[in-house]
């Protein structure tokens, strides 16, 4: 019961590795608050998790949606932890692919993290809480055709690791959970129309027989990272790959 008394928000709930963590989270004690753009999704997840965890529907991609979903929560007491789960993969030929779809990436994965994590700062400075974002091996690495994926969790991680060094004096951890390919809708969505050469896609595939990962098993870094386990952990960048980066 790693959570028990701790008040909990997860991201991204409605589905794969937000959903896992919801429900993991809730099963070990924490009164839990579960956002996504996917009410009926939330919904789903509400039902397999402990306890009766709070449903906000919220943008990632707007920041008065953002600030608003940690206005809701914080109402009635503060907040411990926030689970920044949320985010969109659009992959394909780099010369076919447009603004709207880079600025689309951008806005979800990376404007939503800044969004959620200062609205959320204030709060954690007062419970010493802590944040764990979801970047991806696509943070540490180049991945052929996925420039803007792989620039906005670059982006993730440049946040995570300068909010904790901005807030460490202040009692505040800030981590990163980077996944490889993880079994999800997203992990499983088809490939893009075009011109793809896999030999290029697949430089970096798992390394372990049966490398893909399960949501659950990012939901258990997810929490350890989150849990006073990890009091001494702060600005890291989590990998779990199956040995993606491994070499
Ligand atoms: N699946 C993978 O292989 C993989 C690998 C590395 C990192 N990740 C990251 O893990 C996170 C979760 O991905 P997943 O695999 O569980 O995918 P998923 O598609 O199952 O879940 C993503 C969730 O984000 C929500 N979402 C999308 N746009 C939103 C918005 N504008 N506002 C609020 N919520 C929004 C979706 O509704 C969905 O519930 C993402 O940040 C993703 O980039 C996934």
């Amino acid at each position: 019961m790693r959570f028990e008394g701790k008040r909990v928000l997860v991201t991204g709930a409605a589905s794969g590795i937000g959903r896992a963590t919801a429900v993991l989270m809730a099963n070990e004690g924490a009164e839990l608050f579960i956002a996504d753009v996917n009410k009926d999704g939330l919904s789903e997840t509400a039902e397999l998790a402990a306890g009766s965890p709070t449903i906000i529907v919220y943008d990632a991609s707007n920041t008065e949606s953002c600030k608003e979903l940690i206005a809701e929560v914080t109402q009635d007491g503060g907040l411990d932890i926030l689970c920044n789960i949320a985010g969109v993969l659009d992959w394909g030929p780099t010369l076919d692919f447009d603004d709207e779809r880079f600025d689309r990436i951008m806005r979800i994965n990376l404007s939503g993290t800044f969004a959620l994590n200062r609205a959320v700062l204030p709060h954690l400075i007062e419970s010493k809480g802590n944040i764990v974002n979801m970047a991806s091996a696509a943070a540490l690495q180049g991945v052929a055709y996925t420039a803007a994926y792989a620039a906005s969790k670059h982006g993730v991680a440049g946040i995570t690791k300068s909010l904790a060094v901005e807030f460490a004096d202040r009692g505040v951890r800030v981590n990163a959970v980077c996944p490889g390919h993880v079994n999800t809708p997203m992990g499983n969505k088809a490939p893009p129309e075009g011109d793809i050469v896999w030999e290029k896609v697949m430089r970096n595939a798992p390394k372990l027989i049966e490398g893909t990962c399960e949501p659950e098993d990012i939901a258990e870094m997810v929490a350890y990272l989150a849990s006073d386990k990890a009091r001494k952990v702060t600005g890291s960048l989590f990998t779990i790959d199956g040995g993606q980066l491994a070499g």
